[in-house]
Parts: C-alpha cells; structure tokens; sequence
C-alpha cells in the first residue's frame, strides 16, 4: 500500500486547493481511476471558481443531489434521468458510438427496457390489448458495415402506447404491450406490426421534472421506437427510430434524436402507416444492457 505524501505547506489562499487536492491523490494505484478522478477534481473545481456559488446555493446543490438519491428506487432511476437531461448520457452515448464505420447510429437506452420480451415470428404484431393509435408496419434488414444481409439478427423492440405510458408504467395495459423479439428470416429483413408512436413527456414528478421547469424546457420526447438489435459477431446497436416533427426532434428533452435515425412513415391509402429501415451492424462483440430498474415503474 502506498502511503500518502504529505504536501510542503498548508494552504492559504483559493489557488492553493485544487494542486494540493491534486497532491493528495498522487499515490492511485489504479492508473484509470486516477486518470477519471483527476480529470474530475480539475474539472470540478475550475467549474466552481467560475460560477462561484455561495455558500446557500452550495446547500441547494446538495440537497439536489441528495434528492436524486432520494427518487431512486427499484421502479425509478433518477441519477440517469438526471445525465440524460443535461445531456451527459447522449455525449457518453456519441463518445462510444461514434458511427464511423457506416454502422447505425446509437440512441439513449432510456428507463423503460425489460428484458425478456416475448419471442415473435416475422409481421407478427406486438399490440397485446386496446391500444390506441394507428397500425404501423415497421420492416427492413439487418445489415452488416460491408452490406450483406445477417441473416438470424435479433430485434428487440418496444414502445410507448400513443397515450404517453410504456406498459409497466400503465396497469391497464397488457403484459408486454408494445413489446416483442424478432429474428431477421435468411435475407436479413424483419417485419414488426405495431402503432405509431408518438411523443410523450419524461417523468416531471422529480429532480430532473424541477430543473426542466426552471429552465422553461419541454418535457417531451419526440415519438420514437426502441430496438436493441444484435447478431454474433457484431456490436450490438441500442437505438430509437425516431418520427416526429422538426420541432419535435429538435427539443428532445434527452438530446437523443439524431437525423441519421429519423424514420420515413409512408400513409397507405386505408390510413395505416409502414416505415422501412436498414439497421447496420459493425463488427464487434454483442453485449446487453441490463435494464435500468428492476421493478415496476414507481
Ligand atoms: C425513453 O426514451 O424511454 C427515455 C429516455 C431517456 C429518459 C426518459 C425516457
Ligand atoms: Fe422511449
């Protein structure tokens, strides 16, 4: 075990604090967690001499983020509710996935993934009971980055019901509503039925809702489908095909619409609507993400 060195002099003065906080985690054995703490205490404390708080609104920083600890549960995850606002989960999201090899662009994860979705056949539909909205065919291939279809590529894909409630935030909707595991047939192309989305506003009941108030932003997202969508030997792509207004798009209050994932919705003449995206994998390893909380919605 290291022993910590012990800095020349006291410190007297605002200037003296960062280097001799810095001196005092010289001895990390962790070489990344150093590097991340070091960056942090800098980055932190040059925010601090530029914004000045005072000591009242140091206590109201910190009550804020003890109220975010507070809101956190096994049916809510405030602290990442929190990144997504400031748009802290969408610079991660674009750092780790930077769609430069061709591939899909990523989305945000956001709060309402459950694993396990019933496995479906291809056009199968995922409205499970009365649902509003109208029907929508999404359908398309799985490609990889060189263009050839994958064939055996899973969809794992959910949405919001059109009346704003993902269904284990709504008890009056089925088991897994909008919910469904596809397999891409041997060309690589999927067909999913289900409605078209629409937008829907974030949780407001929280934190995060007190911050988007005081700052006079809209809590909505844009309407958008979630998909996880993985094959062997490929990168898994955690994404949202989003179809909203421009308007819409650009005030996501997670920052997470990108054009490049902007769907195409076509109105068939009997008032339902399909849209066609290609999803592309680059090569990698699958992972899966474990859903965000554990219970039900609180
Ligand atoms: C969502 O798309 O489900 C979502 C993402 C971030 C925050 C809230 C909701
Ligand atoms: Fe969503």
């Amino acid at each position: 075990m290291n022993i910590q060195t012990k800095p020349k002099t006291l410190i007297t003065s605002e200037a003296d604090v960062t280097p001799f906080v810095l001196a005092a985690m010289e001895n990390t054995d962790n070489a990344r967690l150093k590097e991340i703490v070091t960056s942090l205490v800098t980055h932190l404390h040059a925010f601090v001499r530029e914004a000045r708080p005072t000591e009242e609104e140091f206590e109201q920083g910190m009550h804020i983020l003890n109220s975010i600890g507070q809101a956190t549960n096994d049916g809510h995850n405030e602290a990442v509710l929190y990144a997504d606002i400031l748009g802290v989960s969408t610079l991660i999201d674009l750092i780790n996935n930077d769609g430069m090899q061709g591939e899909t662009m990523s989305a945000l994860l956001g709060p309402f993934y459950r694993g396990e979705a019933p496995e479906c056949a291809s056009g199968d539909s995922i409205v499970r009971c009365e649902t509003p909205g109208d029907r929508l065919v999404l359908k398309g291939r799985v490609v990889s980055t060189d263009g050839s279809p994958i064939a055996g590529a899973t969809l794992d894909v959910w949405q919001a019901s059109p009346d704003g409630l993902y269904e284990n935030q709504d008890p009056g909707q089925a088991d897994h509503n909008l919910r469904g595991k596809f397999t891409t047939r041997e060309d690589g192309t999927y067909e999913i039925v289900s409605v078209k989305p629409a937008g829907y506003p974030i949780p407001m009941d929280t934190p995060a809702g007190d911050l988007i108030r005081a700052q006079n932003r809209t809590p909505m997202r844009p309407a958008h489908v979630h998909f996880i969508v993985s094959a062997p030997g490929c990168k898994t792509l955690v994404t949202q095909i989003f179809s909203d207004t421009e308007e819409a798009l650009l005030n996501d209050v997670v920052f997470g619409a990108k054009r490049q994932i902007a769907g195409d919705l076509v109105r068939l003449e009997d008032g339902s609507y399909t849209c066609e995206y290609d999803f592309v994998l680059k090569p990698g390893v699958p992972s899966f993400p474990e859903p965000p909380i554990k219970g039900k919605v609180g």
